[in-house]
């Protein structure tokens, strides 16, 4: 395939009005004004709705570091790409594959939704599912030595390499000034952090305009990012089992860890009130923002990312019987989260905050953001 290459919109762009390719009906997502059940009338949020994108919000880091990934000469013309996803970075990674000329191979594991293989397949990418979790490092761990073998036996394969690559966190410029377009101002921004990549990059460029912003993770319950022991989650996107470069820890204010049943109760409740929800990010993000938007000062301007849209979740997060199953219905969250003083002062199981945010192996910044460059 020789398609000629797509070009970077510019950040206020406005979207062609007819498309001339897919890659052109990236970024320039709307957004919408949440208030109840999660905020008093008057009081509220900003959620960016990046399921907008035609696969998600991945669809930017996708492109972006394809593009960059070209323009260094470390993946050339035709060549594979491999990489390990849970889902929506692979929609990006097909949708780059099909726009630059790339066969896309995407590493995953069995608790990738049967809707989301199947869509993958539909859009050219080959699934490659990986059998049993590693013992330490449980499923993304396999999933990565998967990719290292995959790597190893094919000659001219590149690895984007999500979890540690600058260039996933770079790819979030556009977005970032989007929002300030749409909304003149940011105080607070909400984001859900899995490999680290739109948390650290939105912020980063927010602060060039608004340098007192306060930045607030979202964690899912069981993920080992913010110092928390690493346990089975059901929840996917948001949270992890290693520790990814891509996490910009001294950004955050603080971090709040959100559990399933929480996720689902928010989910349900964006798409009964307000018709735009999505995913477990989507849920845990939601109610975390609500929470801001209740507590703090009247007039502060809250921003929330939604990664995606609902229906990869229609299997899971909205069905009953699968809830009932992982008993996750009828539990409303409490009004406020518990604390913790410290990120491994114990083991939390439903919604906890903490104000004190470390990476826990203790890596330098500038270590960390030149780590996975190719
Ligand atoms: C649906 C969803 N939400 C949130 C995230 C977390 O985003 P990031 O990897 O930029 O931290 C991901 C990452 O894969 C995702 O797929």
């Amino acid at each position: 395939m020789n398609l000629p290459l797509p070009e970077t919109r510019g950040a206020h762009a406005p979207l062609p009005v007819v498309a001339r390719r897919p890659a052109q009906l990236v970024g320039g997502t709307p957004v919408l004004w949440i208030d109840e059940p999660f905020a008093p009338p008057g009081r509220g949020f900003y959620a960016k709705l990046e399921g907008a994108n035609p696969g998600g919000i991945k669809d930017r880091p996708g492109l972006h570091m394809i593009r960059e990934a070209r323009r260094r000469g470390d993946l050339v013309p035709g060549a594979p790409i491999v990489e390990s996803s849970s889902g929506t970075f692979a929609l990006g990674l097909a949708l780059a594959g099909l726009s630059f000329g790339h066969p896309v191979t995407v590493v995953t594991d069995p608790g990738m939704e049967p809707s989301v293989l199947r869509l993958l397949a539909t859009l050219g990418a080959h699934v490659d599912q990986v059998a049993a979790p590693h013992a330490d490092g449980g499923w993304q761990r396999a999933r990565r030595e998967r990719v290292a073998e995959l790597l190893a036996r094919t000659p001219g394969a590149y690895c984007p390499d999500q979890y540690h690559n600058p260039d996933n966190a770079r790819a979030y410029r556009p977005l970032a000034t989007e929002l300030i377009a749409q909304l003149g101002r940011v105080d607070v921004l909400v984001a859900s952090v899995g490999t680290g990549g739109h948390s650290a990059g939105i912020s980063r460029v927010l602060r060039e305009s608004f340098p007192a912003l306060t930045l607030i993770g979202v964690d899912a319950v069981g993920s080992t990012i913010f110092g928390q022991p690493a346990a089975p989650r059901l929840m996917r996107g948001l949270g992890s089992s290693i520790h990814p470069g891509n996490v910009d820890y001294p950004a955050f204010a603080e971090v709040h860890w959100v559990a399933p049943a929480e996720a689902v109760w928010a989910c349900r409740q964006l798409g009964r009130r307000h018709y735009a929800t999505g995913g477990w990010s989507v849920g845990a993000v939601a109610l975390v923002a609500g929470w801001v938007a209740r507590t703090y000062p009247a007039g502060t301007r809250v921003a929330a990312v939604f990664p995606d849209g609902p229906h990869r979740y229609l299997d899971t997060v909205y069905n009953d019987a699968w809830c009932r199953d992982h008993r996750l219905l009828g539990q409303e969250p409490p009004p406020r989260p518990d604390e913790i003083a410290e990120p491994d002062e114990r083991v939390v199981t439903g919604w906890t905050r903490c104000g004190k945010v470390r990476d826990p192996l203790g890596r330098a910044t500038v270590e960390r953001a030149g780590a996975g460059v190719r």
